[in-house]
């Protein structure tokens, strides 16, 4: 079985990119600890990033009838994408959107989510362990 974790734009710059919010671990850090959670279950994990919304939405469409669900931190997208929205409702798979920071803390325009209403559960300021979170929740869903 197999968990497709996507990354929206910026997430290649984890680690660097405004440490105080968003911490000192990498994508690399983050897509070794997803390989281990799907390892401990028995999981394939495919990772992507992509600065590009096409792209993401490529993957999504491809995901459809291959993995069990996915793991989205969509970044900005989040708060402007129909189209992603649009795409996670087009494949029917379950998705757990991750937010790294608590995105209610912050302005005002983060507050809005276009992937909530299509979520399957929401994991926002757990740091990076809200990767592992969603991936166990999906195992969870699985299960069941
Ligand atoms: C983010 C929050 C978004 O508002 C922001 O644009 C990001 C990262 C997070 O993981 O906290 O790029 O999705």
């Amino acid at each position: 079985a197999r968990i497709l974790v996507l990354n929206g734009p910026n997430l290649n710059l984890l680690g660097t990119r405004e440490p105080e919010i968003y911490g000192h671990q990498t994508l690399e850090d983050v897509e070794a600890l997803c390989r281990a959670t799907g390892a401990q279950a028995g999981y394939e994990v495919e990772f992507l990033q992509s600065n590009h919304e096409g792209v993401l939405i490529d993957a999504i469409h491809a995901a459809r009838g291959q993995v069990t669900g996915i793991v989205i931190n969509p970044g900005a997208f989040t708060h402007t994408s129909v189209a992603i929205a649009d795409a996670i409702s087009g494949v029917a798979l379950p998705v757990i959107e991750v937010h790294i920071s608590n995105v209610h803390t912050r302005e005002a325009f983060r507050h809005h989510s276009y992937i909530s209403p299509v979520a399957a559960a929401i994991i926002v300021g757990a740091g990076t362990n809200g990767y592992v979170l969603g991936m166990q929740q999906l195992i969870h869903l699985a299960g069941k």
